[in-house]
């Protein structure tokens, strides 16, 4: 019998981040976050994912953006399918294929939307029909962020859940993405975590300080206050790096550090324009629908920035077919 499922799924970023994990098992982020879930015009920027079960499969297969992948993407995939077939009850081997409809240096990770969307076509596959939260926890033990993206819009996860905090309508919001390297990040985000833990003088003050950032950006989002998620998403993008850049874990480039003083620079100007960065070295800046363009314009001039994508907030992961067939 063969049981196949696809579903699509959308990067998101955090505009209050977490850095760090709890200690323990489970891969749980150790201070809340909340994100936005985004996409570019027409649902693009998008993971496609289809997961066939086959009981004639002798063992698991992925195939990434075209090409057949081994080692360590591999391992991870299988990781969350193992959780998925104990809970199915079935040792049913896979054939996954995943693919993004944007270039890995897009400035997006794109491990938020391949897990998020690998956790649904999964479960979906084996007839599991969990509710979203459940999808969101078994996407979180491979990618903490990932269980964002299970969500659209606002999105929170703290220790014990997931869930939608704001539908993509709450705020006038679009995300900048000033892409300012195609080559891969050197640090992964998991080992920059492990060595901001160990060694970081200010992973303590991270530590206190990020839930009240996280509780204050909640609060700022459900009044609809544009300026102070603003502020408050900077502060948090500074304060991760600030504590990950003490223990050696540096992630912003050339690039990055101008681009962030030209969205100070348009701040001054009287513009509501706000940075964030991720474990990486691209600029997101946000800003009102109405100062995109603008906005976009400045950011695609500055030296090193190669270029700049325009997203807005998008719906959650979706399974888009789903079939059984007994040949
Ligand atoms: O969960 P990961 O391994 O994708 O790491 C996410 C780390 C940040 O993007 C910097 C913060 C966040 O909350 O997304």
């Amino acid at each position: 019998m063969i049981r196949r499922a696809t579903a699509v799924a959308h990067p998101n970023i955090a505009l209050a981040k977490y850095w760090g994990k709890a200690e323990g098992e489970g891969n749980v982020p150790a201070v809340p976050s909340l994100s936005v879930t985004l996409s570019l015009p027409d649902a693009r920027l998008a993971t496609t994912t289809t997961v066939t079960f086959g009981d004639s499969f002798t063992e698991d297969t992925l195939v990434l953006n075209g090409t057949t992948a081994e080692g360590r993407p591999l391992e991870r995939v299988v990781a969350l399918l193992d959780r998925v077939r104990a809970e199915a009850k079935t040792k049913t081997r896979a054939h996954v294929t995943s693919s993004n409809d944007f270039p890995t240096a897009s400035g997006l990770a794109s491990s938020a939307s391949g897990f998020a969307a690998l956790a649904l076509a999964s479960t979906r596959a084996l007839g599991l029909d969990w509710p979203a939260e459940r999808v969101a926890d078994c996407a979180r033990r491979s990618s903490a962020s990932a269980a964002r993206s299970i969500f659209g819009g606002f999105v929170e996860l703290d220790a014990m859940f997931c869930r939608a905090v704001a539908p993509p309508s709450t705020l006038d919001l679009r995300v900048l993405v000033a892409v300012t390297t195609e080559a891969q990040k050197a640090t992964s985000s998991t080992d920059g975590m492990i060595l901001t833990q160990k060694t970081s003088p200010y992973y303590k003050a991270w530590l206190e300080d990020a839930p009240r950032n996280f509780r204050a950006m909640r609060a700022a989002l459900l009044e609809d206050d544009f300026v102070r998620v603003g502020e408050l998403a900077e502060r948090s993008a500074l304060a991760m790096h600030a504590c990950a850049m003490a223990a050696g874990v540096v992630y912003v480039g050339g690039g990055t550090l101008a681009a962030l003083a030209e969205v100070r620079a348009m701040r001054a100007a009287g513009m509501a324009a706000y940075a964030t960065m991720d474990a990486g070295p691209h600029l997101k800046c946000l800003v009102r629908a109405a100062d995109a363009e603008v906005a976009t314009a400045r950011l695609a001039a500055v030296p090193g920035v190669l270029r700049v994508l325009v997203a807005s907030p998008a719906e959650g992961a979706t399974v888009r077919a789903e079939r059984e067939e007994t040949p």
